[in-house]
């Protein structure tokens, strides 16, 4: 590559997943509108995310970033941001109390409406009709004008991301997280025992900040306990809309997407000679890419410095998504092929997309045992080549649904039907979530312990 780029040169390229809108003239209209409204976030803030990215490619930080595997229009309500935000602060205060590890928030909130499908259309009792690709291109009902693709849906998508960046910096920056506020982000549906697990951390906390009180640091004084870092994230996949949201930064005149701090390609849509691919290696924002079981060496060998020429720290994650059973078959080539290249990245565990099945009654649902199986053997393959299993990536909600079975609430099979209210794929509900980060927090510790007993013995 290396030729010039621009916000458009995109448009050149093959481009997989993308709809086709029957009206040329409303798309372009609706582009139009969205380019002269104000960028969602500002590049400075998804540089001070590249800086803690970077931490966490130098083993200093853990990332967690987690959300809804789409976000919809129907269920946008301050209730849904507040409980999603809330199992993110509660996992993220379990890992960093659990393994003195900071964590880097990340939420799939905000602009996570856009889903990659396995078929362009979809037959229901002989009529076949455009597959749903999220609220953002067209809705979920099974008739024809729903699944026609509106550009409409854009704009509304757009208002609905600023509300909700609006609370979620207004709840990380006006009090609701700061740290003293502990026992208040607990559900109330969560798990007796677990409930009770984080209860008493919280309460072990609670003593801390006293004693720190004590010794002159509190709300007032520290910015840091007062106030915390959250950042937006989805997967880059409606390129006019990404288009029509990247900007030059004033201050330093390089151009970043301002519809999130954070994009990632998906499985599906990271050939390298591609759209997507290509658009995205113009913006300066940290960069995601899922890595699934197809990913070639030599791909991943020119993804790497396609996305990442610079090679800086914290500008590229590698997020792997290889399902329960088949890290050890991709995870060592992929970080052997990273070590060769000496490229910085940092790696991340998504252990949901490989691990979809469908349940008898027909609904898509994952085991709780296979998620946490692949987080334990993408920290096992880490450890075993000395590397640093920098982060998680998580389908998950605030919300007591039944989307995926097991876990110490024991949703079964039969049971998923209950509250099954996703628009994709099965998230983890906020005890299925807790209990991983205790878990997580485990395995989190051992690997610091693990890595500050081999940095004293190399001294
Ligand atoms: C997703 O993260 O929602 C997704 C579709 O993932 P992947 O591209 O890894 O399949
Ligand atoms: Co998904």
């Amino acid at each position: 590559m290396g030729e010039t780029w621009t916000p458009r040169t995109w448009r050149g390229k093959p481009a997989q997943q993308m709809p086709v809108y029957a009206d040329e003239a409303a798309l372009a209209a609706a582009e139009k509108n969205l380019a002269t409204w104000p960028p969602l976030v500002f590049a400075g803030e998804a540089r001070n995310l590249k800086a803690d990215l970077a931490r966490v490619a130098r083993g200093e930080a853990f990332l967690l970033q987690g959300g809804d595997c789409a976000e919809s229009f129907a269920e946008f309500h301050a209730n849904n941001i507040r409980d999603t935000f809330k199992v993110l602060l509660q996992m993220a205060v379990v890992l960093t109390y659990g393994a003195s590890c900071p964590v880097v928030k990340v939420g799939r909130m905000a602009g996570q409406f856009a889903k990659p499908r396995s078929a362009p259309t979809e037959t229901v009792d002989g009529v076949e009709l455009p597959s749903y690709r999220g609220d953002i291109i067209n809705a979920m009902g099974f008739d024809a004008p729903s699944r026609e693709p509106d550009p409409q849906r854009m704009l509304q998508a757009y208002t609905q991301s600023s509300a909700t960046l609006n609370l979620l910096r207004a709840f990380a920056m006006g009090g609701f997280a700061d740290l003293h506020q502990v026992h208040r982000w607990n559900l109330d549906f969560v798990r007796e025992e677990l409930g009770e697990r984080y209860r008493d951390m919280a309460d072990r906390l609670s003593e801390a900040l006293e004693f720190i009180a004590a010794c002159g640091l509190t709300s007032e004084t520290t910015p840091q306990l007062r106030e915390t870092s959250f950042y937006t994230s989805h997967e880059a996949l409606l390129l006019p809309w990404e288009e029509a949201l990247t900007r030059v930064d004033s201050l330093t005149g390089e151009w970043y997407d301002c519809s999130a701090h954070m994009l990632w390609i998906g499985d599906r849509t990271r050939d390298p000679d591609e759209a997507h691919v290509e658009f995205l290696r113009g913006v300066g924002n940290p960069l995601g890419l899922k890595c699934g079981p197809s990913l070639t060496t030599d791909h991943l060998k020119r993804l790497l410095w396609q996305l990442n020429p610079g090679n800086e720290p914290g500008r590229l994650t590698l997020i792997c998504r290889v399902g329960a059973g088949n890290v050890a078959a991709h995870l060592p080539r992929l970080i052997e092929t990273v070590q060769a290249e000496g490229a910085e990245v940092v790696w991340s565990c998504d252990p949901m997309h490989g691990n979809t099945v469908k349940a008898a009654g027909g609904l898509k649902t994952r085991p709780f045992g296979s998620i946490l199986s692949e987080v334990q053997e993408f920290f096992a393959v880490h450890r075993g080549h000395g590397t640093w299993a920098g982060g998680v990536h998580f389908e998950m909600t605030g919300q007591n649904v039944t989307e995926c079975t097991g876990g110490a609430s024991a949703v079964t099979e039969a049971g998923l039907q209950d509250r099954y209210h996703t628009h994709c794929d099965p998230r983890l509900n906020a005890s299925q979530a807790l209990e991983l980060a205790f878990l997580i927090g485990e395995q989190l510790k051992e690997e610091r312990n693990g890595r500050a007993a081999t940095a004293i013995a190399a001294e």
